[in-house]
């Protein structure tokens, strides 16, 4: 009873090209990566595509202070995004970029569309102007002085300190965070999607019910809707780094214009690389015709842009709406917010240099669900239903009767003769099921149910007790059938796994000498079959290993990472030998007083510029800004990071240290780290709230 052939193009939200991944983001990834390995195990045709998201003025500024262009800057992000996806084991079909010249053809295609429907207009607005950097500045780049509770160097539309919201015209003493000038108010047309227009508001009331946005997300698209929407202002003034818009020089496309373009843009790039028909699942009429399928997995921050404003900017310029829209909830790490300075702000890239990914997507999937609810990494629960479920009760079905095969029989499995005492009927019978909870976004459901099934191939086992068999003469019939039920019941549940854990499930299919499993493969079982020597297929997590990584992360001053090790290795994930440990008795320096110990003027100061200096080993020049002043120190930190990664951030220095007359030039103090035999120097660094200029005591 296999379904209908389906057509269906899958994306995940497009990461911004102006950070790392980090293990949030890889919820969303892990979560489509799981649902298209599936559909594609169902035999139908599925394309997953996804891209970076490159525009707009963080990665203009960025690459600005790097010395480099945005377009280099972008290139080396796309590289370490792919390799953090690929070490993931995310399985794109085409992972794009949105500074595309598809991406690009498309914006402009769509942007006269909406142009024709009467749907764009100019206005002029007034905005914050930065008259040094010659820039309108976006809020996040303007700051000055909370009017509420006084905070100095607060954003312009929010304060970190008192929490208060305002606009960024109340801001007292604004300056801009780019140039520190002074900003005026200046006029300057900018283009407006017609949001207001009754048209849209009357489609998008139609369009934002189940089952295309989860019942959840209708209703607080229901209550925007009330609210009334207003005309979105979709350009940006030069510079920026954008795509201009055709027939206004000096005008971009704002990022979240083009962002979800990116996805067209990106399909049309594996349209050309695999000969697919793009119009078949994007024009209106073409789609309609083909039954193609469309669905977005994003994270539920984004929902506005997904539900609103994208398929209204699709349905007015001709081109099909997403099928559904698939929103998910955010990832929290032992019940909070991940967070620098508890170490639970974790890169892929750091997780991937101690631990084996598939044990994250199988966690990720035994808590993932349909709905917008956020999910918890818990830490300890991690390791302990890694080790219980995956090491504990899958694997060890395999470990525990596949040497007798290999040993004893030449690695040939029985003929199966009789079902009727065994666990493997009820396991076939379980396929349409499962695959119902892969089809409706119940991961969890599904493991727990795949784990019920593996419970009862373990009683089997421990009814049968092929170790004892093969300790007795006259019992290699019995033993070879018991194992080769164990050995087709771990066949069976890494076909429903597979989805969740394709690089195992890729391993039991060579050791179990099988094509790739697919879903419909689960109506068969192996009898009189040659098997593979068994190689050992999973470790259990190392508590150990978990603590170094959260160590690594611990707040944003990490070391740069030493290099990524690609392919299998990283399945046993080689951890770094254990840091020494600490001698027992610290020998301290001689005793001193409170008040020699007060004569030290120590304080919160902001890395407001960190640069090389030419011709030095292990010196950076730094300019610290203790909140009105700025130093100039020499530290001796250059192995240990990089200029860039120091900017804007807080740390503790010496104010009142004579200064020292250097061969580079003179140093007006010092910045604190930690270091000894086992590593550094590594920086200090206050926790949130704390301002330059702020004494230490
Ligand atoms: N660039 C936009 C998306 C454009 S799509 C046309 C963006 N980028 S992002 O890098 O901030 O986020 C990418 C996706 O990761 C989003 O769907 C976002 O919701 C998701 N997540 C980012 N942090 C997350 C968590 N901490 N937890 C779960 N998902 C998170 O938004
Ligand atoms: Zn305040």
């Amino acid at each position: 009873m296999s379904a209908p052939h389906r057509r269906i193009l899958v994306t995940s939200a497009l990461p911004y090209a102006n950070g790392a991944i980090h293990l949030g983001h890889l919820v969303e990834y892990v979560q489509t990566d799981i649902w298209v390995r599936f559909q594609k195990m169902r035999g139908h045709e599925c394309w997953y595509v996804c891209a970076d998201d490159t525009h707009g003025t963080p990665i203009m500024l960025r690459a600005e202070k790097e010395g480099i262009t945005p377009e280099q800057l972008i290139a080396r992000v796309w590289h370490e995004h792919k390799r953090d996806f690929d070490g993931f084991l995310i399985g794109f079909d085409h992972y794009g970029s949105t500074h595309s010249h598809e991406t690009r053809a498309r914006a402009e295609q769509i942007y006269h569309r909406l142009k024709a429907a009467g749907l764009i207009e100019v206005r002029a607005i007034e905005q914050f102007y930065d008259p040094v950097k010659q820039m309108f500045l976006p809020d996040r780049y303007l700051k000055g002085e909370c009017p509420r509770c006084h905070a100095k160097d607060q954003y312009g539309d929010a304060c970190e300190v008192c929490g208060a919201a305002y606009q960024p015209t109340e801001l007292i003493e604004p300056y801009s965070a780019v140039s520190g000038a002074r900003p005026e108010r200046r006029s300057s047309e900018h283009y407006f999607f017609r949001l207001s227009d009754p048209r849209l508001a009357d489609f998008l009331r139609e369009w934002t019910r189940p089952p295309r946005v989860q019942e959840e997300a209708a209703n607080k698209l229901k209550e925007w809707l009330q609210a009334g929407l207003t005309d979105w202002d979709i350009s940006r003034d030069a510079p920026y780094f954008g795509f201009e818009i055709p027939d206004a020089p000096g005008k971009f496309f704002y990022v979240w214009l083009d962002a979800p373009i990116g996805y067209l843009g990106s399909f049309e790039a594996l349209c050309a690389r695999e000969g697919l028909d793009f119009d078949a699942y994007w024009d209106a009429q073409r789609a309609a015709d083909s039954h193609t399928e469309v669905y977005h997995f994003i994270g539920k921050d984004i929902l506005y842009f997904h539900a609103l404003f994208w398929p209204a900017m699709l349905r007015f310029a001709g081109l099909r709406t997403p099928s559904a829209v698939f929103c998910h909830g955010f990832l929290t790490v032992n019940g909070q917010k991940m967070s620098k300075s508890r170490g639970t702000f974790i890169t892929a890239e750091s997780y991937l240099r101690h631990l084996d990914p598939e044990w994250l997507r199988y966690y990720y999937a035994a808590k993932l669900g349909p709905t917008l609810e956020d999910i918890d990494l818990n830490l300890e629960d991690f390791v302990a239903r890694v080790n219980s479920d995956l090491v504990g009760k899958f694997v060890n079905i395999a470990s525990r009767t596949a040497g007798f095969i290999s040993k004893r029989f030449d690695g040939r499995l029985a003929p199966l003769p009789t079902l009727a005492d065994t666990p493997l009927p009820a396991m076939q019978a379980a396929a349409e099921g499962i695959a119902w909870l892969y089809e409706t976004r119940e991961f969890g459901k599904a493991v727990r149910e795949v784990m019920a099934l593996a419970d009862a191939a373990n009683q089997y086992l421990d009814q049968h007790k092929p170790w004892e068999m093969a300790k007795q003469a006259g019992w290699e019939a019995e033993l070879q059938r018991v194992c080769t039920v164990a050995l087709n019941a771990f066949r069976l549940l890494t076909l429903y796994l597979k989805p969740v854990l394709p690089r195992l499930a890729a391993q039991v299919e060579a050791f179990l000498n099988v094509e790739p499993l697919q879903w419909a493969d689960a109506g068969r079982l192996l009898a009189d079959h040659v098997i593979q020597p068994y190689r050992h297929l999973m470790t259990r997590v190392d508590p150990q290993a978990i603590a170094r990584m959260l160590e690594e992360n611990r707040d944003s001053l990490v070391p740069p990472p030493a290099p990524v090790r690609h392919g299998e290795h990283q399945q046993h994930a080689v951890s770094p030998p254990p840091a020494a440990a600490p001698a027992a008795g610290i020998e301290t320096l001689p005793l001193i007083s409170l008040d020699e110990f007060m004569r030290v003027d120590l304080r919160v100061a902001r890395i407001a510029a960190a640069e090389q200096v030419p011709g030095a080993d292990k010196l950076l020049r730094l300019t610290l800004d203790l909140g009105g002043e700025t130093r100039t120190v020499f530290a001796g930190i250059k192995a240990q990071y990089a200029p860039e990664q120091l900017v804007g951030r807080l740390t503790v220095m010496v104010a009142n240290l004579a200064p020292r007359k250097m061969k580079f030039g003179v140093s007006e103090g010092m910045v604190l780290a930690a270091s000894d035999e086992r590593g550094g120097p590594y920086l200090l660094a206050p926790d949130s709230g704390a301002q330059p200029g702020m004494r230490i005591k």
